[in-house]
C-alpha cells in the first residue's frame, strides 16, 4: 500500500507531500472531523473557508459560537461543529495531546477521530478505521459476517495489516484506494495494488463485501416552515441548542409531526398563505417534507427571532434544509 500512496495519493489541502509526517496537528484535527460523514468533494471548501478565517487553534477558540456555527452550515451533522468547537478551546487552553489516549480525553474526539489524528499528524502506530478503509478490508479478508456486528473483526483485521511505521500514511492509503479504485459500485479491481491477495476479488463477486444487515426504513416527518416577510426582511430563529440542527439560525417551524401541521405552528399571527412547493430532506434517522407558508407581517412585536435581509439570506447561515426552502419561496414568490 505505501508504494502505490507514493505514486497515486490524491493531492488534498489537508495533506503533507506522502511520506512527510510533519503535518499541522491543527489542519489534520479540522479535516479529520469535517470528513467524518461527509464526502471529499463536500469538506474541501469548508476547510479552506476555516483554515483561512481560523488558521489556528488559538483562533478558532477566541471565535464566537455563533460564527463558527454559521461557517459550518451546510455541512450538516452540527453536533460536530459544537463539539469541535469545545476541542479547540481545550486544546487553546491545554495544549494538544500526541497520543491516541490523550487525544481521546479532549472533548468531542472519538476513536476514530483519535486514531486519525495520532497517525497523520503525530507518526504514531493507530489502527484507522472509516467506511472506506471498512470496505477494502471487508473484500480483502472476505469478511461474511455483517456490518456492523462485523465492526470489532475489522478492526482487529486492520490492525493486523497495519505497518509500524508510517500508520497514517497507510490508513490515508486504505482511504484512498476505497475512493477511487476500490469504490462501493464497480470496482476496479484490474488497478488494484491488493488484487493478488484478495479474499473478496478471488470468489469473483468482491461487490458483495461488506456485508450489511438490511436498515429499517426511516420514518417520514412533516412539517411547515414559516417565511414571515417585513420590509425586505425575513424572521429567522435560533434553534435551541440540544436536538436537531441545534444552535443553528433557522426558519421558524413546529415540531415535526406524523402528519402534514398546516399552519398551526405559525410564529405570528399573519395572512399565512401555503404555497404549492414543498421542500424534502434526508436527516439520518427519519425523511422530512415540509409545506412552506410565507405572509407579510405588520408592525406587530415578535418574541423570538431577528430579521434578517432577504437578499442577504444566503450568508445567514442557514442548514441545508432551511437554504432550500429559501431558495423555493424566493423563485415561487
Ligand atoms: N477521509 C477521512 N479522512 C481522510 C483523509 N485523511 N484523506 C482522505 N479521505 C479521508
Amino acid at each position: 500500500m505505501l508504494p502505490w500512496y507514493d505514486a497515486n495519493a490524491r493531492d488534498l489541502p489537508w495533506r503533507a507531500r506522502p511520506g512527510a509526517n510533519a503535518t499541522e496537528p491543527y489542519r489534520v484535527w479540522l479535516s479529520e472531523v469535517m470528513l467524518q460523514q461527509t464526502q471529499v468533494a463536500t469538506v474541501k471548501p469548508y476547510f479552506e473557508k476555516f483554515t483561512s478565517r481560523w488558521p489556528s487553534f488559538e483562533a478558532l477558540a477566541a471565535e464566537e459560537d455563533a460564527e463558527v456555527m454559521s461557517a459550518w452550515a451546510g455541512l450538516g451533522y452540527y453536533a460536530r461543529a459544537r463539539n469541535m468547537l469545545a476541542c479547540a478551546r481545550a486544546v487553546a487552553a491545554g495544549g494538544m495531546p500526541d497520543t491516541e489516549e490523550g487525544l481521546l480525553r479532549l472533548p468531542g474526539v472519538g476513536g476514530y477521530t483519535a486514531a486519525a489524528v495520532a497517525a497523520i499528524a503525530f507518526g504514531r502506530r493507530a489502527v484507522v478505521v472509516d467506511g472506506n478503509v471498512e470496505r477494502v478490508v471487508s473484500r480483502l479478508f472476505a469478511v461474511r459476517e455483517a456490518l456492523p456486528g462485523a465492526k470489532g473483526r475489522i478492526r482487529d483485521l486492520t490492525d493486523s495489516i497495519t505497518p509500524d511505521t508510517r500508520a497514517g500514511d497507510f490508513a490515508q492509503a486504505m482511504m484512498d484506494l476505497g475512493a477511487t479504485v476500490c469504490t462501493a459500485r464497480g470496482p476496479r479491481c484490474l488497478l488494484c495494488p491488493l488484487r493478488a491477495d484478495c479474499a473478496g476479488f478471488a470468489t469473483g463477486e468482491p461487490e458483495t463485501f461488506p456485508v450489511k444487515t438490511k436498515k429499517p426504513e426511516r420514518p417520514q416527518r412533516y412539517g411547515t416552515m414559516f417565511w414571515a416577510e417585513r420590509d425586505g426582511q425575513v424572521l429567522l430563529v435560533r434553534r435551541p441548542d440540544k436536538g436537531l440542527l441545534g444552535g443553528m439560525r433557522a426558519l421558524p417551524t413546529g415540531p415535526w409531526r406524523e402528519s402534514p401541521p398546516g399552519l398551526e405552528d405559525a410564529p405570528v399571527a399573519g395572512d399565512w398563505r401555503l404555497l404549492g412547493d414543498t421542500v424534502s430532506h434526508g436527516f439520518t434517522h427519519f425523511r422530512l417534507d415540509c409545506a412552506l407558508a410565507v405572509a407579510t407581517i405588520g408592525a406587530q412585536e415578535i418574541a423570538h427571532g431577528e430579521w434578517w435581509p432577504v437578499a442577504e439570506i444566503e450568508s445567514a447561515g442557514l442548514p441545508t434544509v432551511f437554504a432550500k426552502a429559501a431558495r423555493a419561496i424566493r423563485r415561487d414568490t
